[in-house]
């Protein structure tokens, strides 16, 4: 099925348009996928179909994406830490995720999407590792949303993996340390090649990055929701990239420099929010 004419509302289609139109739309958006076993216990049911039906805001988000026009979503599915789980919750979310390529990957190729993964890929069971290299490869070459899925994933096993890396080259003399740039410490990342996110989403509430792209997120927004993530479907994401929309990003600088960078003026930028806020409660 192609996204691109799949038939929207005229409210929503407006709205993906003047998301894409202001210029306001991170380029990168990263989620922390969070609350899929209290999903499950608010409904009286086993962890694993909040994991299930997890899946279901997977697709809709990366669909969401796809359209609106996000060019690179990476999704937190499972974290180093979460190893620690009882092992049939583990070999769930493992089937789970092969069930997710495996049903989805024509659709995704169809579709322009690149599928790629960061973290410590080498920990997952054989038979996932081979449906993700198969997908990975076929999809290599398509120019859509670039999809990446965070397995096995750390930041600070990653940073740690790099700087054995850096220090194995600076000992074969491959790199000085004092030429060492932020820019090459990143190419070291099992996500190199991405740019760095500009907004981090995080469901189910909770205040903390859980070891997500520490070195990445240094200057992403973060946007923390009370939805579970099962129930976070494309209306509550449409809110979050509002949300986005509205903030200054300032890097450092003052507001006015800001204002004297970007070119446009307060006065159209105010429009523009307003525009979105009409177009987001018309959806609704
Ligand atoms: C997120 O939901 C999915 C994974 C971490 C794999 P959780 O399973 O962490 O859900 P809660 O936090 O227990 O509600
Ligand atoms: C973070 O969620 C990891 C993923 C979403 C895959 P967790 O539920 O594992 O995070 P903590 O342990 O509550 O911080
Ligand atoms: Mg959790």
């Amino acid at each position: 099925m192609s996204w691109s004419t799949e038939r929207l509302s005229d409210d929503e289609r407006t709205l993906q348009e003047t998301l894409r139109t202001t210029g306001r739309l991170p380029r990168h958006v990263a989620v922390i996928m969070d609350g899929n076993g209290r999903w499950a216990e608010h409904h009286g049911r086993p962890r694993i179909d909040g994991h299930r039906e997890g899946m279901e805001s997977v697709r809709d988000i990366v669909k969401t994406s796809s359209q609106t026009g996000v060019r690179f979503l990476t999704l937190y599915a499972f974290s180093m830490e979460n190893w620690k789980r009882p092992v049939t919750e583990v070999n769930f979310l493992m089937s789970l995720l092969e069930s997710y390529i495996e049903r989805e990957i024509d659709e995704l190729h169809d579709n322009g999407v690149r599928l790629r993964t960061i973290g410590k890929t080498s920990a997952l069971p054989k038979s996932v590792r081979r449906i993700l290299t198969n997908a990975i490869e076929r999809t290599r070459d398509n120019e859509g949303l670039t999809l990446t899925l965070a397995l096995s994933y750390g930041a600070r096993w990653d940073l740690l993996q790099a700087m054995q890396m850096i220090a194995l080259d600076v000992r074969r003399g491959k790199v000085s340390p004092e030429d060492l740039t932020e820019e090459m410490i990143s190419q070291y990342l099992t996500t190199q090649g991405l740019p760095d996110p500009d907004f981090v989403i995080r469901t189910s509430g909770e205040l903390r990055l859980s070891n997500f792209l520490l070195w990445e997120s240094a200057y992403a927004e973060i946007y923390v929701t009370e939805r579970l993530w099962p129930d976070f479907r494309r209306q509550d994401y449409y809110r979050a990239l509002c949300d986005y929309a509205r903030r200054e990003r300032r890097f450092g600088k003052t507001s006015a420099q800001v204002a004297a960078d970007g070119g446009k003026g307060a006065e159209g930028a105010s429009d523009q929010r307003t525009l979105l806020d009409k177009i987001l409660h018309a959806i609704r």
